[in-house]
């Protein structure tokens, strides 16, 4: 076809134990933004890092404006017109937003000498482009907020003027409001005809952004088809191989909301949050939305002991609680799920069975305190079962999992710990809809056996669909609570972003 820009004609990919591409099909369009979805470990990534340069494939062909291409290096890519944002960021979080994206391209004068007038003018010139002026070129990207660094990272991929553009779940860390920020700037893209693949596991998205859609499944191709031909359930259907009902779940019948077990009194943490008075009971899943930025993540760190609050009071089963390290609170019965997977809470280097005991290995200790590696291999063993993470085995390192099923070993390690309160911070980001539900009924089961659970979660949808009750947070302030029968998208946004100022005042 005279407009296929991009062909990937049978190409195959194994790793030890893993065919990750079996033959797989794939055309792009010129000008058009083609999603592609399938569940964690399908092999949606390794086909992005094949067209980038970074992996080769075993077998098959990569076809780019009809000339077949065999990249050595992301720099081929690159050069050939193809640029890739990675699932996992890649920015280096002490250099700035400007030496980021001119990472080994800096403007020089001279020999070795680094033009830095250049390089922070040009780097405007990119932040102006894409709207986002408010991002300081100086600024360390690891003082920047995950959503920021996203879009760092993407104007990064932008600066090389590529012809093709990857997005391999670029709204996992975004909230809605900057998820449309970001479709806004994929369609000036696609009006300046880029070709976009975007990778997303939010199939909503890709009614609202894609052109075409492609379902792989265990590294196979499954389908293609125009996305105004299709909905929802016919791309589940596909991914999945099987029909998933109601994915939030419901709670049991006869299933009580039991009395106070956490209360949060007057907490505060300058520059934080302010004023915070918040209750959970037992078997209550409470949600905890905002915009990015709100001051969400801030308190639930600091219930945690990761960083305590300066002021105010906390209670445990009505006994006060002072929790002055995560140590301690873990002690106490306390869990928290970070929504940083990569820097806190996983060790991507070691294998699956050490990461999901980690939280607890004092259980798999004998009485003079040397581990017990049968008991772990069990233990670990049954969690890749009951939360089905796709694994070779237990002694897989972690980082070689897909990033979804990395996001299910985190969620099952902290479920180890049997605690009687759990902070879940973004519990399903980057998660296929099956995981998604796997991940709900266990939340689910728990709040059935007496643990509160304070769900942290930008996906409306996730706060809607889980919570007893809600608290919608603002600029470090709770802005409102609602009941489960007030919580709806509208009221929950307009407290987010203060069009409402309380739940009361407008009897919603
Ligand atoms: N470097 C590697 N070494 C070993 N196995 C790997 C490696 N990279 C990927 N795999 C395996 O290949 C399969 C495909 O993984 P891939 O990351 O492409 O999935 P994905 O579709 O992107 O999933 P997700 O939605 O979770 O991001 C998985 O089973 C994964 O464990
Ligand atoms: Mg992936």
């Amino acid at each position: 076809m005279a407009n296929t820009i991009l062909e990937v004609r049978g190409v195959s990919k194994s790793f030890p134990g893993v065919k990750a591409l079996d033959e797989v099909t794939f055309l792009l369009e010129r000008g058009t933004v083609h999603a592609l979805v399938g569940e964690n470990g399908a092999g949606k990534s390794t086909l992005m890092l094949t067209l980038g340069g970074v992996y080769k494939p075993d077998s098959g062909q990569i076809l780019l404006e009809g000339r077949p291409v065999d990249f050595e290096s992301p720099g081929d890519a690159n050069q050939a017109g193809i640029s890739v944002v990675y699932q996992e960021l890649s920015l280096v979080p002490n250099l700035s937003v400007a030496e980021n994206i001119f990472a080994h391209r800096q403007p020089t004068r001279g020999p070795n000498m680094i033009h830095w007038e250049r390089l922070y003018s040009d780097t405007r010139e990119l932040l102006r482009r894409f709207g986002t002026e408010a991002i300081d070129p100086r600024t360390p990207v690891g003082e920047l907020s995950m959503a920021r660094r996203q879009v760092v990272e993407i104007l990064k991929a932008m600066s090389v003027g590529p012809k093709i553009l990857i997005l391999d779940e670029p709204t996992s860390s975004l909230t809605d409001v900057e998820a449309r920020e970001l479709f806004a700037n994929i369609r000036k893209l696609k009006a300046q005809g880029i070709s976009i693949i975007y990778i997303s596991h939010h199939l909503s998205e890709i009614f609202e952004i894609a052109d075409r859609v492609t379902v792989l499944r265990d590294g196979r191709h499954v389908c293609d088809a125009e996305v105004d031909n299709i909905n929802e359930e016919f791309l589940i259907s596909n991914m999945v191989g099987r029909k998933i009902g109601n994915i939030f779940g419901e709670r049991a019948e006869g299933d009580r909301i039991g009395e106070v077990l956490f209360e949060a009194r007057d907490l505060a943490r300058r520059g934080c949050f302010q004023g915070v008075n918040l209750k959970v009971h037992r078997g209550e899943i409470v949600g905890l939305a905002g915009l990015v930025g709100a001051g969400r993540t801030e308190l639930g760190r600091a219930i945690f002991g990761a960083e305590p609050a300066e002021s105010g009071q906390l209670f445990l089963e009505s006994r006060p609680l002072a929790v002055r390290s995560s140590r301690q609170a873990i002690r106490q019965g306390i869990g928290y799920l970070t929504e940083d997977r990569k820097s806190h809470g996983l060790y991507l280097d070691f294998d699956v069975k050490n990461n999901l005991v980690s939280n607890h290995l004092r259980d798999f200790c004998s009485r003079i305190g040397s581990l017990k590696p049968g008991k772990i291999e069990e233990f670990a063993e049954g969690s890749v079962r009951d939360f089905r993470i796709s694994t070779p085995g237990v002694n897989q390192i972690l980082g070689n999992l897909s990033g979804g099923n990395q996001q299910k070993v985190l969620v099952s390690a902290w479920f180890g710990i049997r605690p009687k309160f759990l902070i879940v911070d973004e519990p399903t980001r980057g998660v296929d809809v099956g995981a998604r539900s796997d991940i709900y009924s266990t939340l689910r089961e728990f709040a059935r056996r007496g643990v509160g659970i304070l769900l942290i979660s930008s996906d409306l949808p996730e706060i809607l669909g889980l919570s007893d009750r809600v608290y919608v947070m603002r600029e470090g302030r709770i802005a409102g609570e609602l009941s489960r029968d007030q919580a709806s998208e509208q009221n929950v946004i307009g407290l987010a972003t203060g069009v409402l100022t309380s739940a009361k005042e407008h009897s919603i």
